[in-house]
């Protein structure tokens, strides 16, 4: 057979070219060409003469059963296991874990075949020997060819296959270096036909930069099924495993996992993981009730309010969003009339955990205050809320749960937007 032809497409306006060029000639876009196969015409005919359409009453539902992957936090962000035939990205930073997530999911399921292309058969020995779970069922393969691997799986017929990662996947049929546009993109797309072909499922590492956009699994989002974040910061120990997307299942579940020198573990209470450091007594310290998915998690908040020596004071915030903290800082100044503007303002959320729903903003705004007031708050004391610009708590979302979670922690006081509908009556109350 003759080797297929390749062009450059344009992303942005559809045009081609045989060669890579930096700038499309046609609409002048930058970086927008990516390389792609032609397909030929004797495929797509075949293709097109495989299905027919059919009335919603001549469809048959076959429901599948899943295959439960045996670690509890991961069966629950993915929607109670893995759905046969589907495609599953893990992406993440790398060094956050997704090897070791893969590695010990391998060792819990039978006939499972894990891919490697970033390290030797050795190297995972290695690892493995670390992590204790010496599997005898999961078959390695140290490749990066993406043909080469699908023969492999066709011949092995494996239960699960794991490529780590399509970064490093190159198929034959492009010219472009494993890594650039084209190749992650073709590669993907050769891996998910042959999971719908042979129904075995398969797990996608991608690697993400910070900035979280460029020629990585971005790209992928829309081609795969299932799209799970794994993050977390790397010098402490939670990572969250975080559903972005499911063709299966809900995508608001949370899993929460502990790096240990055995690596990953379970964390069932991930309160108990967040508030495990806690220094009690000491002003600009609250704890704060908030939501991981559909599971309330108390996490401690801390701010630290610090004269300045800049003309514009400087916010800065760890796991909660700076303009948040800019908000925030704007209404205290503003409602309770404090000189905010001649001091700095940190905030930090302890645990390396993001905090992204405003539920924290009544936490944020007393850590800021007993920072200020060099007054600490009650031991017992939860709170959240969300405050609007013109100082008043306003209701969130799940009270009920949150309130739960805090009193199953001991927590006694709870202040809730029910209690104090101003942030100043809710400052005279719990700081005279
Ligand atoms: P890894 O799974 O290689 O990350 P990724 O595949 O996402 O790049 O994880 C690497 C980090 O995890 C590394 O910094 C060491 C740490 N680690 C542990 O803390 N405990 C362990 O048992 C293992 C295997 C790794
Ligand atoms: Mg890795």
């Amino acid at each position: 057979m003759a080797k297929q032809r390749t062009v450059f497409v344009c992303q942005q306006c559809g045009a081609e070219s045989p060669k890579w060029m930096g700038r499309c000639s046609q609409c002048g876009e930058w970086n927008s060409m990516v390389e792609a196969r032609f397909a030929a015409s004797e495929e797509t005919e075949r293709i097109l003469s495989s299905t027919r359409p059919q009335k919603l009453s001549q469809i048959k539902i076959t429901t599948q059963k899943r295959i439960k992957t045996g670690i509890k936090e991961f069966d629950l962000v993915l929607g109670q296991g893995i759905v046969p035939g589907s495609v599953i990205l893990i992406a993440g930073e790398p060094g956050i874990g997704k090897s070791t997530l893969m590695l010990q999911l391998a060792a819990e399921i039978d006939n499972c075949l894990y891919v490697s292309g970033e390290e030797s058969v050795q190297q995972i020995k290695t690892r493995a020997q670390r992590l204790e779970s010496e599997s005898q069922k999961t078959l390695f393969l140290a490749e990066t060819n993406v043909e080469a691997i699908c023969a492999q799986i066709k011949e092995l017929k494996p239960k699960l296959f794991i490529i780590d990662s399509i970064q490093t996947s190159w198929t034959s049929d492009l010219t472009g270096t494993a890594g650039s546009v084209g190749q992650i993109r073709e590669s993907t797309s050769k891996f998910l036909k042959l999971a719908k072909r042979e129904n075995i499922p398969a797990f996608l590492v991608g690697h993400v930069t910070k900035t979280g956009t460029i020629a990585g699994p971005k790209i992928l989002e829309h081609m795969v099924d299932t799209v799970v974040y794994f993050e977390g910061e790397k010098f402490s120990s939670a990572r969250l495993l975080r559903v972005n997307k499911n063709r299966f299942g809900a995508t608001d579940e949370v899993g929460v996992f502990e790096m240990t020198d055995k690596g990953l573990s379970e964390v069932t209470n991930p309160s108990r993981l967040f508030l495990r450091q806690r220094v009690k007594k000491v002003p600009g310290s609250v704890v704060v009730a908030t939501m991981e998915g559909t599971r309330p998690v108390l996490v401690e908040v801390q701010a630290l309010v610090a004269p300045t020596s800049l003309a514009i004071p400087r916010r800065i915030s760890q796991g909660i969003d700076s303009r948040r903290l800019q908000l925030i800082s704007a209404v205290l100044s503003k409602q309770l009339k404090f000189p905010l503007a001649t001091f700095d303002i940190y905030v930090n959320v302890v645990g390396g955990i993001k905090i992204e729903e405003p539920g924290s903003d009544l936490g944020v705004a007393l850590a800021i205050i007993s920072s200020f007031k060099n007054f600490p708050l009650d031991s017992k004391i939860v709170c959240f809320g969300e405050i609007g610009l013109l100082g008043e708590i306003r209701i969130v979302s799940q009270a009920e749960k949150r309130k739960k979670e805090a009193k199953k922690l001991g927590f006694t006081t709870i202040i809730s937007p029910e209690k104090f509908a101003f942030i100043n009556q809710a400052m005279k109350e719990i700081f005279k």
